[in-house]
């Protein structure tokens, strides 16, 4: 059976409502469309790669409420693989986001509520058989320092076995606000940076973004940067900056465009391309091939 790709992070309940027109302040109108789908960066990912043919695992933490029975539901759905998870039965409420979809440009604004949420812990992740996965990608969560503990442990596991037994890891650094990532650069081998995070470091191109950032990555390995609407760049090991558009969704007279969870997507993508042995430059193009589609329906189904 082949190895699995495992994503750790954060699965939360989307509240999604599709507008008109983007609300004003106090105002009352009706939406065009409501409905709740899984939300949260690594279930995304892991949801994505499933339906891309990966065999997938999420690892997060659960509550026992509706919104946790719904995620749950969807996962098997996905046939994405859940058995390490970690269920707290201690009245902690499942993270939800409120999401406002403008189906006039696709733009997605989201409000999200996650406070105190019990995140996984390097005690929960040394107990998984690691001899099982491939690939190992982080959601840059708030528990930094938990992160850079459990990619550690994959390092030192990593000196255990032959070459081709490796894992591969990769970190997404996407919050500006959670400062303790700025540390965790060399410590994954695939870093994802996001155009929000470049900005707030002061850099206004993702070119520059990519070049600056790439010297905090520890060697051997590649930093990318997906830009919504200009695609996506990375700087591998040949310190050459690889480039590939965006690729526009096509859509039917009527049909909206929807941005939310392209990032989660294109990162799906891209790893999975890579976890295949393909280059930098064709998982890339793949992820922003895979991400446009995204954008061009709702969810995700389709992308199969
Ligand atoms: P997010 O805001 O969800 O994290 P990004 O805006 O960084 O995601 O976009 C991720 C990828 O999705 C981009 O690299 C691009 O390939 C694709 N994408 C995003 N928005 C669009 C769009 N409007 N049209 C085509 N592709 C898009
Ligand atoms: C999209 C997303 C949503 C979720 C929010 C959390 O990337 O994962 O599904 O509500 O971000 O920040």
């Amino acid at each position: 059976m082949s190895k699995r790709i495992l994503v750790v992070g954060l699965a939360c309940a989307d509240i999604i409502s599709v507008v008109q027109d983007y609300p004003e302040e106090d105002s009352d109108q009706r939406v065009l469309d409501y409905y709740w789908q899984r939300g949260g960066n690594a279930a995304n990912t892991s949801c994505v790669l499933s339906l891309l043919g990966a065999r997938s695992e999420f690892l997060g933490t659960f509550a026992t409420d509706r919104e946790a029975e719904f995620l749950k539901e969807v996962f098997q759905k996905y046939n994405v693989i859940t058995e390490n998870c970690v269920t707290y039965t201690d009245g902690v409420k499942t993270p939800t986001s409120i999401v406002i979809t403008n189906s006039k440009n696709g733009s997605r604004t989201i409000l999200h509520h996650g406070k105190n949420w019990p995140e996984i812990k390097p005690e929960h992740f040394k107990n998984l058989d690691l001899t099982q996965y491939k690939w190992i990608h982080f959601e840059g969560r708030p528990s930094c320092d938990d992160i850079k503990d459990m990619l550690l442990w994959i390092d030192e596991y990593n000196k255990t076995v032959d070459k081709d037994a490796r894992i591969r890891t990769s970190l997404e650094i996407e919050k500006t606000t959670r400062i303790g990532l700025d540390n965790l650069f060399n410590t994954a081998d695939t870093l994802f940076v996001s155009k929000d995070y470049v900005k707030s470091r002061g850099y206004n191109t993702k070119e520059e973004g990519v070049q600056k950032l790439s010297v905090k990555c520890r060697e051997g390995s590649e930093i990318i940067c997906p830009w919504g609407e200009e695609g996506a760049v990375a700087m591998g090991t040949d310190g050459i900056l690889h480039s590939s558009p965006a690729f526009s969704p096509k859509l039917s007279p009527g049909q909206n465009m929807e941005t939310l969870a392209a990032g989660d997507t294109f990162n799906a993508a891209f790893i999975l391309s890579r976890s295949k042995g393909q280059s930098l430059n064709e998982a890339l193009t793949f992820g922003c091939q895979v991400a446009g589609s995204k954008c061009g329906m709702k969810g995700i189904d389709g992308l199969d």
